[in-house]
């Protein structure tokens, strides 16, 4: 993937995808620079990433959060590696302009380092991916590295890491007392030197986030971690409100396709019991001629 420098010019390109060049790692690292928030937010399918790009979104990540807003597990462990490739391609076919990230599922980097190259490589070559992302601190470093040696991007993500949801004892924020907040900034500082081009900081106090936005130089990306980061990315069902088990604290929500759906879908039900649908327009006709010559 070329690194040339091809940044969005406009803040406000809802629809005009056509004009924006492709956003590269170099762009998020400028868009730092220059104090410009950088957006992303998740897709799984071929019409939603199509609809982000079009808006205009930085950055697209197809998350393991696929296991539970798409596939309906309760947490991100058992999406695979062919799963995540499978979303990924479709999200390639609807993506032209923002970066693509695919997120490392759990058990595709933390066996060996090799394994984690191997994986990482099958989400450019394989998923149409531009980056890859993986959880974890300072114990990910030598698996970060690796994989930024064999030319691939990769993104770090601390703070609440759903994958390791069992050992923190579940989906809670991080980062709330002064050591848990010095450790996480010297994992920030490890993934930076590392070679990781951007950080996700999740379900952390926001004035840590904002500190450690401040004393690192790669971008941040917050998710229920506060306006100080250097961008922000949110789950693409949940601020459309089409998962409706639960909803964070962190999500804002921009639609309720759920209820909307739900309408939709009952509406339908209702119209195909009263045969109300399919009306005269919905329906393929033939001449009275042919007609009467189908029935001689
Ligand atoms: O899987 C995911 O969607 C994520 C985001 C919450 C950052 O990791």
């Amino acid at each position: 993937m070329s690194t040339v420098m091809q940044v969005p010019t406009s803040t406000s390109q809802h629809s005009a995808s056509t004009s924006r060049k492709k956003v590269t790692t170099l762009a998020f690292r400028q868009k730092k620079e220059r104090g410009e928030p950088i957006t992303m937010l998740t897709a799984y399918d071929y019409p939603t990433a199509m609809a982000i790009d079009k808006a205009g979104i930085d950055s697209i990540l197809v998350g393991d959060s696929l296991a539970m807003v798409v596939l309906g597990y309760d947490n991100t462990l058992p999406v695979t590696m062919e799963e995540m490739l499978h979303h990924a391609r479709a999200v390639a076919r609807g993506a032209k302009t923002a970066l693509l990230i695919g997120d490392m599922p759990f058990m595709s980097y933390q066996v060996s380092v090799e394994e984690a190259v191997r994986n990482a490589g099958r989400f450019l070559q394989q998923g149409g991916m531009d980056a890859v992302k993986l959880e974890g601190g300072r114990d990910r470093a030598d698996a970060v590295r690796a994989i930024v040696g064999a030319g691939i991007p990769v993104m770090g993500h601390i703070g609440l890491t759903p994958q390791s949801v069992h050992q923190l004892g579940g989906f809670r924020a991080q980062g709330k007392n002064a050591s848990a907040a010095k450790r996480l900034l010297e994992d920030a500082r490890i993934l930076e030197e590392a070679g990781a081009f951007s950080l996700v900081l999740e379900s952390v106090p926001a004035r840590l986030a904002e500190y450690i936005s401040k004393h690192i130089s790669i971008p941040t990306i917050g998710i229920g971690a506060g306006v100080g980061c250097d961008g922000q990315v949110l789950v693409t069902h949940d601020l459309l409100g089409l998962f409706d088990r639960f909803t964070p604290k962190f999500v804002k929500k921009y639609a309720n396709l759920h209820d909307a759906m739900n309408k939709a879908f009952a509406e339908y039900i209702d119209d195909v019991e009263t045969k109300r649908f399919p009306a005269p327009e919905h329906t393929v006709e033939m001449s009275d001629e042919e007609w009467e010559t189908f029935l001689k």
